[in-house]
């Protein structure tokens, strides 16, 4: 069946469809979320089914508070406790060893289910209406790149989805930063995001960040293709990329100055005074705008390697492996 979704800003109509087990876009401080009852296979199987997500890709369970994680998962290791004590809520998702409750089907049959706490606060006020988790991945199609407006949700879901709960451009721009606590008892950062890894080592300590490829990806949805725009993206210095290119074909997606030569609105810059956060706010829906025009190539240029750079430039390493 096909809808025609509504764009609204009524958090008791989102809580009413998600009770009923439907599935209901939401925004978060990161990427908007296509969310569903976490306890109920029927409503998480829609989220598989509307992304067209393969189900081997596990969900994010997202909560108003760290008490009530306790209701999902075994435990919560202390380093975790005193890490959510100072970050959450924010772009920070927890691997915890789940308890049955939690559907095999959001974890992809993984004993580990991921566990975040949004700091945004119409999801927070959402999350308390309800009593149950939502699960939700980025409310985008399978392998596309993650929306940040309630209009990119509907461009491209529109179709299928029911309601898209606005909140306004997400604020950080990019997804949380998913760490896990090995074997060995170390916190390895299994996706870099909206929250830089020197923030996490500040107060626990050296941590490990792993690197992730196609043939043996970290974690099953962490696939180096992901994110990617539908015109190639080429990554490199721009200054020499387009010593040999048309104009009117190229696309540019810069740090924090303009190209001579290329059209202005072929350009995106991502943060004229070269702020990390200005320019993960900007990257997704600059890629989105590069992407709709009528261009045969964007060139991209990494940022410096830290901060949120370092998440900033693993999407764009992502974007260019398509
Ligand atoms: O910022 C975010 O994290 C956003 C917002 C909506 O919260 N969500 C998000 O979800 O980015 P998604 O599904 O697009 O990406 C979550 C990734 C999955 O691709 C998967 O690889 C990893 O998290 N993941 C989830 N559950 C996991 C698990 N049990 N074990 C290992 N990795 C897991
Ligand atoms: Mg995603």
């Amino acid at each position: 069946m096909v809808y025609s979704s509504f764009i609204g800003t009524d958090i008791d109509i989102a809580a009413e469809l998600l009770r009923m087990g439907e599935a209901v876009a939401i925004p978060t401080e990161t990427v908007y979320g296509l969310a569903a009852n976490a306890l109920d296979v029927r409503a998480v199987t829609k989220i598989f089914q509307i992304k067209e997500r393969p189900t081997f890709d596990p969900l994010i369970i997202h909560l108003p508070e760290l008490s009530l994680v306790e209701k999902y998962v075994e435990n919560v290791p202390d380093i975790f406790r005193v890490l959510a004590d100072r970050l959450s809520p924010g772009p920070l998702t927890f691997l915890l060893r789940k308890k049955s409750i939690i559907p095999d089907l959001v974890t992809s049959g993984s004993p580990y289910v991921a566990v975040r706490i949004p700091a945004h606060p119409v999801t927070r006020a959402l999350l308390s209406k309800v009593d149950f988790p939502l699960a939700a991945p980025s409310a985008n199609p399978f392998g596309y790149i993650s929306p940040t407006t309630a209009q990119h949700v509907s461009d491209q879901l529109g179709n299928k989805i029911f309601y898209i709960l606005d909140g306004g451009a997400c604020n950080v721009g990019i997804e949380s930063t998913i760490i896990h606590l090995n074997d060995d008892g170390i916190i390895e950062v299994l996706r870099k995001g909206g929250l830089p890894v020197e923030t996490i080592e500040e107060i626990a300590g050296k941590v490990l960040v792993r690197e992730t490829s196609t043939s043996n990806p970290e974690a099953p949805g962490m696939l180096t293709s992901h994110y990617a725009p539908r015109i190639p993206l080429v990554l490199g210095n721009i200054g020499e990329l387009i010593k040999q290119c048309d104009p009117q074909r190229t696309g540019i997606m810069a740090f924090n100055n303009f190209f001579p030569g290329i059209p202005h609105d072929h350009q995106v810059v991502l943060s004229p005074s070269s702020n990390f956060a200005d320019a993960a706010f900007h990257l997704f829906a600059g890629m989105r705008y590069l992407d709709s025009l009528d261009i045969d190539v964007i060139y991209a240029e990494l940022v410096p390697e830290r901060n949120l750079g370092i998440a900033i430039n693993d999407r764009l390493r992502r974007a260019a492996n398509r």
